[in-house]
């Protein structure tokens, strides 16, 4: 018995098969190299705090949708920082502070990426600035001060902080440790990546002799999702089917992979799921992402609340998870999926998969947790 009816409405607003379909490891390592790789887990396995995150079983809601094995990795442990992100910023500052130790390092951000940076930046003593849009909260804001960095609040959105940030940091000479990618900026962008792989190198640790059938895999501007289908090249022996999930706002990944080619999308409706709201897949993981995605899939923000809930409660495993907005839509399109006959033989998920989520982070904004999960349906 479970005290969760998936009898509910769970559904995604689109689900799309990328034609242009091919996984080819040589070429994806070529874009993120083995190199990278291997430095990025030696050095962020060093850091002071440093642990595995957790890989959770979600064992009930197994039983329920009659598959294997459901893995989740649980990013809410992610040093204090309690997201992915933090692999990428604090290790792009790392790498970068090598050739110059006396540099100041600058980003943009809407909130987990700079924290990321801050944290970096303090951990090896540099000055930081961070740039944030009129539109980022105070409580954001603060957690960055805190953690030693000047923070600018710049009026207008995400885009005007980023052209700011540019522009004070070529006047003063400032490092900017940006996790987007665009043309001649492309090596730290890929060291945020190379930073976020360390979680694939964990799994592979974890998951024993089982061997992952499929991972869903959540994109903003695609650099996490990226970044893992690299790690699926480097670490694994086998392929899983990858999919890719978005807010249906934003899903700038479907588009591009539609088009067979980077598609800007115009937001007009911001998701829940802020850290996936981005109009525009990032350069190099577009190039990891366009043949080596299997399937896409939209999501709205309907079913986001209830499954935070049911993880926190230990609905779907043994104990509860503290699991944030972006960490929920993997569980949401792969109960989705099963409800779907057609979509469910389609993607080959049956009793012998083992399927892995990635839960991207905890509660890294508290409030709007407690708000979210206690909400009615
Ligand atoms: C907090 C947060 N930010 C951002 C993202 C998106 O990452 P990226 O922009 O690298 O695709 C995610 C997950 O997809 C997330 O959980």
């Amino acid at each position: 018995m479970t005290n969760f009816s998936l009898e509910n409405l769970w559904k995604y607003s689109e689900f799309f098969e990328n034609k242009n379909y091919s996984f080819d490891k040589k070429q994806i390592l070529d874009l993120l190299s083995k190199k990278d790789i291997n430095e990025a887990y030696s050095s962020i396995s060093k850091w002071e705090g440093y642990q595995p995150t957790p890989l959770i079983e979600l064992n009930k809601l197994c039983m329920e949708l009659n598959i294997n094995k459901i893995f989740y990795k649980d990013e809410s442990k992610r040093f204090k920082l309690k997201s992915f992100k933090a692999l990428g910023g604090a290790y792009a500052v790392e790498r970068i502070s090598k050739e110059n130790e006396s540099i100041v390092v600058a980003t943009a951000t809407a909130g987990n990426h700079g924290r990321s940076v801050a944290w970096g930046a303090q951990r090896l003593g540099l000055k930081c600035k961070i740039f944030i849009s009129e539109f980022v909260s105070d409580a954001r804001g603060n957690v960055m001060a805190d953690l030693g960095a000047d923070v600018i609040k710049v009026k207008g959105n995400y885009e005007s902080s980023l052209t700011e940030c540019i522009n004070q940091s070529n006047k003063n000479n400032w490092q900017i440790v940006q996790d987007v990618a665009w043309k001649n900026y492309i090596t730290v962008p890929k060291y945020t990546m190379a930073g976020y792989t360390v979680m694939m190198k964990e799994i592979v640790n974890q998951i024993d002799q089982n061997k992952i059938s499929h991972i869903f895999l959540q994109a903003g501007v695609g650099g996490m999702a990226g970044a893992m289908i690299a790690g699926i090249a480097n670490y694994l022996d086998n392929i899983p089917i990858t999919i890719i999930v978005e807010p249906d706002s934003a899903a700038c990944v479907m588009e591009s992979i539609k088009a067979n080619e980077i598609k800007k999308i115009n937001i007009i409706r911001e998701s829940l799921m802020g850290g996936m709201s981005c109009g525009e897949v990032s350069l190099v993981p577009w190039q990891i992402l366009k043949n080596s995605v299997k399937y896409c899939i939209s999501l709205p923000d309907d079913n986001i609340p209830k499954t935070m809930r049911l993880l926190g409660n230990a609905s779907f495993s043994n104990e509860g998870i503290i699991a944030g907005e972006n960490s929920v839509p993997g569980v949401i399109s792969l109960v989705a999926s099963c409800k779907n006959k057609k979509i469910k033989d389609q993607m080959k998920l049956d009793s012998n998969s083992n399927v892995l989520l990635i839960g991207c982070e905890g509660d890294t904004d508290e409030e709007m947790y407690q708000k979210l999960i206690s909400q009615l349906d």
